[in-house]
């Protein structure tokens, strides 16, 4: 990696962020040294070249995740924008009174895209409640699905609550019903390597940033049976198979749904992290993470920290008694630990588990026991500070 402490900071909000191996670095500054060109649309070596490499990182990324092909892997500038597109996308699937089920846990990229579609076409918008301790209630999940459903988002590893859901169920109740369904993987593709094929979602979206990666890259994989209802929601140079002054016809996927030049370099630098990954010991890796995971909770659990939920992978949020968060996210901060507290872009989760804020500690590869060590130090100092 490039950098552990982060301007001396011990870093623990990989959750927001991750910091970058030099594989990436290096990918970045290849293809910037080399020569640019656009891709798909010149004739010349250099335009031949760039859009080789581009559909080569493209099939990189697709393989990663084991997608069928890499024709279904529309490039995004992440996780947002893919949910956003789809929402636009998919605007004329729905007719007034159809539902969109979500997650309580959503974060604000998989709620409100759907809440803003809801309220332009009149459909309603029913949210899968939690059970008692925090986690996706999928049994109830399950009776809500019904013949009104039309659109299911969901997230099978919430940024709040570090709780893994199997989704399984679900996906399958909505292929049945035929109910569209949309897996937010912004922070299950960073711990769990998706299968898309096993997963066999319609949708599914991720962000490099997270994974690693660049910033501004990320993407959305559509499965093929759901390709011909997706309609262009930007229109602009090489989406277009024909087009006149009056009318326009798109290419199919993915270049239909990605108007203009695209992150070219993110794009390859994304497929160099990913390879990167793929030469590491994953299940050492998870066995490294999940190790780290247990510490932290023994830790929260042995200073009478209030967690939120139950978290079972790589991050815990938590309160300690009668302090705001954000003063004991400055204190930790002061003392060269780098946390993250408010309310995660998840104001109607927090809000319904009737809290203001919390405090998330978020774990990346790179972590060790020293780091949580630092951590513990700071916390002890931070609420012997506030007491
Ligand atoms: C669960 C989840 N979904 C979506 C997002 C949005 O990701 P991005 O900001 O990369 O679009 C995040 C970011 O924190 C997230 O944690």
């Amino acid at each position: 990696m490039l950098q552990l402490a982060v301007d001396g900071q011990t870093w623990l909000d990989s959750a927001a962020t991750a910091q970058k191996p030099r594989a990436m670095l290096e990918a970045l500054q290849q293809w910037y040294a080399s020569g640019v060109a656009n891709v798909h649309r010149a004739q010349h070596r250099p335009g031949e070249r760039a859009t080789s490499a581009f559909e080569q990182a493209r099939g990189t990324i697709a393989r990663w995740l084991n997608a069928a092909s890499a024709s279904h892997i529309v490039l995004t500038k992440g996780t947002t924008e893919s949910i956003n597109l789809l929402a636009h996308a998919l605007a004329g699937q729905f007719q007034p009174g159809d539902e969109i089920l979500v997650g309580a846990h959503e974060h604000h990229a998989n709620l409100l895209p759907w809440q803003q579609l809801a309220r332009r076409q009149n459909l309603a918008l029913r949210i899968l409640p939690l059970d008692t301790t925090g986690a996706l209630d999928l049994e109830k999940g399950l009776d809500m699905l019904g013949p009104r459903s039309r659109l299911l988002a969901v997230s099978p590893l919430s940024n709040v609550l570090g709780r893994r859901h199997d989704l399984a169920p679900l996906l399958q109740r909505a292929r049945e019903l035929d109910v569209l369904s949309v897996v937010d993987g912004a922070q299950y593709a960073v711990h769990q390597r998706p299968d898309l094929q096993q997963l066999d979602a319609d949708f599914f979206a991720c962000s490099a940033h997270k994974l690693y990666g660049p910033d501004g890259i990320g993407l959305l994989y559509a499965h093929p049976r759901r390709h011909a209802l997706l309609q262009p929601w930007q229109w602009g140079g090489e989406m277009i198979e024909h087009c006149d002054y009056h009318s326009a016809s798109a290419r199919p996927l993915p270049l239909g749904l990605e108007a203009g030049t695209p992150n070219i370099a993110g794009t390859i630098a994304f497929a160099a992290t990913l390879d990167w990954l793929d030469k590491l010991d994953s299940n050492a890796i998870r066995q490294h993470e999940a190790a780290l995971h247990r510490l932290l909770i023994d830790g929260l659990h042995a200073r009478d920290m209030q967690l939120v939920g139950q978290p079972d992978t790589a991050l815990a949020c938590f309160n300690a008694p009668g302090v705001h968060s954000a003063d004991l996210a400055m204190l930790l901060g002061e003392q060269g630990v780098a946390v993250r507290a408010g309310q995660h872009c998840a104001m109607p989760l927090l809000h319904s588990l009737r809290l203001g804020g919390a405090v998330r500690v978020s774990l990346g590869l790179y972590n060790d026991a020293e780091d949580l060590q630092r951590f513990f130090e700071a916390l002890d100092a931070a609420l012997e500070i506030l007491a």
